[in-house]
């Protein structure tokens, strides 16, 4: 049922944990299930430069935060902005259907991370006035 990278970023998920002086922090909930995932970015000139998460939620959640952190751990902001669930999901070699919105809770973590930091410094984010 799940693949071989959705078990592994399960079982040994990279970058857990906090980032105490973060430059931007998300926090967002899924409806659905009631699971909670925060993400920490440390950014310097445009780029992420740290990225640690903490997620209270299933296993899908905890692998698709990983790999999302994965993801966007050296890119710029704006193309940090552009990963959607899809493409964590595809990273991971797929989730089942019923898991899915799972990877949704990751964007949006990244997503909702991204705002603070942009609203913290005044710094224009491109689509990120959707999420808002
Ligand atoms: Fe969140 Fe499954 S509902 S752990
Ligand atoms: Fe809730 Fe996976 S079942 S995020």
């Amino acid at each position: 049922m799940y693949s071989e990278k959705v078990m592994d970023h399960f079982r040994n998920p990279r970058n857990v944990g906090e980032i105490p002086d973060a430059d931007g922090v998300g926090e967002v909930g899924n409806p659905k299930c009631g699971d909670i995932m925060k993400m920490y970015l440390k950014i310097e000139d445009d780029i992420i430069v740290d990225v640690k998460f903490k997620t209270f939620g299933c296993g899908s959640a905890i692998a698709s935060s990983s790999m999302a952190t994965e993801m966007i751990k050296g890119k710029s902001i704006n193309d940090a902005m552009k990963i959607s669930n899809k493409a964590v999901a595809e990273a991971l070699d797929g989730l089942p259907p019923v898991k899915m919105h799972c990877s949704v809770l990751a964007e949006q973590a990244i997503k909702s991370a991204l705002l603070d930091y942009s609203k913290k410094n005044n710094v224009h984010i491109d689509g990120l006035e959707d999420f808002d």
